[in-house]
Parts: C-alpha cells; sequence; structure tokens
C-alpha cells in the first residue's frame, strides 16, 4: 500500500475484508495507533510480529467491539473484572485475564493469560464489528521507537509492510492503554491513559508496577533537566517543557511545550508528537522539564524515563 487511507464507512470495509482475507491493517485508537490482524487466526496475527521486527513474540492485546466476547475470549470473569469494564468500557484499560482455548496461543505468546480491550475510537469499533472478529494488536511502531498518534508516522515506520492504512488523524488521548491484570490480586502492569487514582476510587487500592525500564531507540540524546543542570551559552539543545518556560527559553535552539497552561491531559496528547518533532531536529541534546508525578502525570514520566539514556 502507498498511503494511508482515509477512514470513510467504505474504506473501513475494505480494510474488514483485509482482516477477513488474513492481512494485517493499521488502524486508529483513542490512545495510539495499532497494527491488527484477525485475533484467531494464528497465521495472520504472525504477520504483526514479522513487521514490528521484534525479534521474540510478546503478548497482543485483543480489542473487541462488544463487551460480551470477554466471556468467549476469558476464563474466570469474575464481579471486579465485571465493574471495572462497565466503568471503563469502552475506552483506555486492557485487562488481563486467564485465557480460554479460542484464543491462539500465538496471540498470547505462549503464556495462559491474554489481554482485552474494547476501544473507544468509533473507527476502531467498526472495523472490528464488521470483521466479525476480534482484532489482535499492537502499537503500530517499529520496535524500539516511539507509538504512532497519527496514521502518518505509523506510515513511516511500518506501512510499506502492511496491507491497508486507515488514517482518522491524531489520536485523542495519545498515550497507550493502562494494563491492569486481574489474574490474581489486581495488579497495574503498565501505567496508560486510565489514571491509577480514578481505578482506585472504584476498585480501592491496587498495586502499581513502575513498567518496564526498556530505553526506546532514539536519534537524540534526551535528558531529565535538574535545579543544577548546566546548560552551555551557546548549545544546539532542545527543551520538551510541560508549560510555558520563562527566561530559560533563550538558552535552547528549539522548544516544544507540552501545554501553555499545565494541562496533563493536554500534555499527553502532545507528548509523542512532541517528541518526535525535537527528535527529528538535528539537536545535539534534549532536556526534558520533568512533570509532575500525580494522575496522567505518572504514565507521561513513565514514557519519559524510557527514552532518557543513563539515567
Ligand atoms: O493503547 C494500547 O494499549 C495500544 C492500542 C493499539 O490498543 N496497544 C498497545 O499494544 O500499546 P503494545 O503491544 O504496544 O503494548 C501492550 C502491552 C505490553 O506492555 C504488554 O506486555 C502488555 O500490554 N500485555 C499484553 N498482554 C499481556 C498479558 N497477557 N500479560 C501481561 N501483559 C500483557
Ligand atoms: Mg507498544
Amino acid at each position: 500500500m502507498k498511503k494511508p487511507i482515509k477512514a470513510s464507512l467504505d474504506n473501513i470495509k475494505q480494510a474488514a475484508k483485509i482482516i477477513n482475507q488474513g492481512g494485517t491493517v493499521i488502524f486508529p485508537t483513542e490512545t495510539v495507533y495499532g497494527l491488527g490482524a484477525d485475533a484467531l487466526n494464528s497465521d495472520a496475527v504472525i504477520k504483526i510480529f514479522r513487521i514490528k521486527q521484534r525479534p521474540e513474540f510478546y503478548p497482543l492485546i485483543i480489542h473487541i467491539q462488544n463487551k460480551n466476547d470477554i466471556y468467549r475470549l476469558c476464563k474466570n470473569v469474575n464481579k471486579l473484572t465485571e465493574k471495572l469494564m462497565k466503568h471503563f468500557w469502552p475506552g483506555s484499560l486492557t485487562l488481563v485475564l486467564e485465557k480460554s482455548d479460542l484464543v491462539p496461543d500465538i496471540v498470547s505468546a505462549g503464556s495462559n493469560t491474554v489481554g482485552i480491550r474494547m476501544p473507544s475510537n468509533k473507527v476502531a469499533l467498526d472495523l472490528i464489528h464488521l470483521a466479525k472478529t476480534p482484532i489482535a494488536g499492537t502499537s503500530a511502531n517499529r520496535s524500539g521507537y516511539l507509538s504512532p498518534t497519527n496514521a502518518q508516522s505509523a506510515f513511516e515506520q511500518i506501512g510499506n509492510e502492511v496491507d491497508f492504512c486507515l488514517d482518522d488523524g491524531e489520536t485523542e488521548k495519545g498515550i497507550e492503554s493502562t494494563v491492569i491484570s486481574l489474574v490474581d490480586e489486581p495488579m497495574v502492569l503498565r501505567l496508560g491513559s486510565i489514571e491509577v487514582e480514578r481505578i482506585e476510587r472504584l476498585i480501592g487500592k491496587v498495586i502499581a508496577l513502575q513498567g518496564s525500564t526498556t530505553k526506546l531507540k532514539m536519534k537524540t540524546k534526551f535528558e531529565f533537566l535538574l535545579p543544577n543542570t548546566l546548560i552551555p551559552k551557546k548549545s544546539n539543545a532542545g527543551l520538551l517543557a510541560f508549560k510555558k518556560p520563562g527566561f530559560f527559553k533563550r538558552k535552547f535552539k528549539k522548544v516544544a511545550v507540552l501545554s501553555a497552561k499545565g494541562n496533563l491531559m493536554e500534555a499527553a496528547k502532545n507528548l509523542f508528537p512532541k517528541i518526535y518533532e525535537l527528535d527529528n531536529a538535528k539537536l545535539d541534546k534534549i532536556y526534558i522539564d520533568p512533570i509532575p508525578e500525580k494522575e496522567m502525570g505518572q504514565a507521561i514520566m513513565s514514557r519519559l524515563r524510557k527514552i532518557v539514556q543513563g539515567d
């Protein structure tokens, strides 16, 4: 395929047909763009791993359009799970549960659990509905780089190898879903678009893991700006600022602001596009203004730690 295609109903129908034929599709969700295939077709799912170029297999998320599909795909759906589904679905919460025999082992990378979510993006829901099958997917980036928040940046990374790419503009949230395991005591495995505070208001205290420390492969070196950081006067450095910076600004060649008013939701939405922009600006170094670590700030900081080298 040559370029992303606007997500009209006819084009979504075409993408659904490709899913049914065992092909791969880049599709929008409210969090980031996904690379998907028919979750019940192992031969189709295996193409996802090949396209992402990650050496080993890893578990994919199954995207569903009808909440009831969880009972076909998972075992032991308990009351707590139902409470979370009722409150947060459709939306950016991935539930990890024991998988049923219907789910091919390749989807769960051999584990007996599977991550499921019902996205809220309408194009994603239409696509799953029209394909009449759940869609296994992962963020539509090449392994080790940022998740794409628009069709263009997904296409630049993996477009040559996919069968179809649906364009639905910038994603609404900009950060991946929160992943919570309900196999045992509820445990947040990845911080994301649904804040831990919101989950805790509904079901009480949960264990939250700090997330993986796998570094992303950025072109430029990123470093946190600390009170004692010295920036040379005439440096070719950039700044990723949370709010509008004051006098500090003149020290940098390029400044990207996540949210002029310091709104965490807006900062999350702008995070990947701004990092992408700075990383491609041929700077020697990029400083990051740390974000307050509460609510969405926790997920933002966990992503920033993944791009800072040598911390
Ligand atoms: O917002 C999102 O979640 C996006 C959109 C496309 O849905 N998807 C996404 O997929 O970010 P991916 O593959 O890039 O990240 C999935 C995360 C990984 O951290 C993976 O380890 C975890 O979910 N995960 C998936 N299935 C799991 C399982 N069975 N057990 C533990 N962790 C799992
Ligand atoms: Mg990913």
